[in-house]
């Protein structure tokens, strides 16, 4: 049963209950109309306090197509944190006036903090270099949507994999089908987390490589993830100058990749990918982008328990 409950991290779903959103996911792109009155009623919060577009976009435009409404902020200075107010405070008082909120904060742990506040539902729309778990829920979407299935593939994840939460969560939720490979690649500054190569990729006996050359794998990858140089959490400005273009996917690289690749970015994209690859059919990025409003659709309506 998901009424009621909350997302923080991808674990907190079974691959059963992953499989049920993505299915309720994949029903309401055939057929969009029979949700739109799926939440009238219904108010979704969306606390920012990290810039975004679209993920607090493509929450605002699931809950505005299911029939509900919105409200929020969407940065720290605008709402009450500017006068010292705790996350804690901040959410108890909004489930005063919501029924669900999606919420973006650049401390780690702050989303699990605010959900364990609160009745309400709270969904961790990104949490510092964290988790970020309906990122992932579009991904798996997408990939599921573009490739069939969420096992048996070879998948590159390319660029800052220290930071990156998006690639901190896909690797968790991926840990848990068959048969696929991860080939990580990164600067040696830039590689993932103590945490995900311990407790996640070793302790499941998965599949995976560690490289710095884009150039030498992506003949072998089913899927790439490319990602962005995470410029907020460097220390150091000019650390992050020194690595931020380590990696520009370019059609003389694509020129190497399998025919049927297909290319994800969470998005915003800086360097890393060059505009002249958007023109390829495997660039899936805004196909991606799209898939994320539907996902959260099924999401919410999950959460809020209001499925016919
Ligand atoms: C990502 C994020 O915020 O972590 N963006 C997103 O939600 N689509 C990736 C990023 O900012 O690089």
């Amino acid at each position: 049963m998901l009424k009621g409950r909350s997302l923080i991290e991808p674990m907190d779903l079974s691959v059963e209950e992953l499989k049920e959103i993505l299915d309720l996911a994949d029903k309401i792109v055939d057929n969009p109309l029979e949700y739109v009155d799926a939440c009238k009623g219904k108010i979704l919060a969306t606390l920012f306090y990290e810039p975004s577009t679209r993920t607090r976009l493509s929450f605002e435009a699931a809950m505005l197509r299911l029939g509900g409404a919105i409200m929020g902020f969407s940065s720290a200075n605008s709402s009450s944190a500017a006068k010292g107010e705790s996350v804690a405070d901040t959410i108890r008082t909004i489930a005063c006036y919501a029924d669900i909120a999606a919420i973006r904060h650049p401390k780690e742990g702050a989303a699990k903090v605010a959900a364990m506040s609160t009745d309400m539902p709270v969904i961790n729309a990104g949490d510092g270099g964290h988790q970020h778990p309906t990122q992932t829920l579009t991904d798996l979407l997408t990939i599921r949507s573009l490739k069939g299935s969420l096992d048996n593939f070879t998948i590159g994840l390319c660029g800052d994999l220290k930071f990156g939460r998006t690639v901190h969560s896909l690797i968790k939720a991926l840990s848990r089908y068959s048969n696929i490979k991860f080939v990580l690649i990164s600067p040696d500054e830039l590689k993932v987390p103590e945490y995900i190569r311990e407790d996640i990729l070793i302790k499941n006996g998965l599949e995976f490589e560690e490289v710095e050359r884009l150039e030498n794998v992506i003949s072998q990858l089913d899927v790439l993830y490319m990602t962005r140089v995470q410029r907020e959490r460097f220390f150091n400005e000019a650390d992050y100058i020194r690595l931020k273009d380590s990696y520009i996917l370019d059609m003389e690289k694509l020129e190497m990749a399998k025919k049927d690749l297909i290319i994800l970015h969470p998005l915003p994209r800086v360097n890393e990918i060059s505009i002249e690859v958007d023109k390829d059919p495997r660039a899936s990025y805004f196909k991606q982008a799209k898939y994320g409003m539907f996902v959260r659709m099924a999401l919410i309506i999950k959460l809020l328990g209001v499925e016919k």
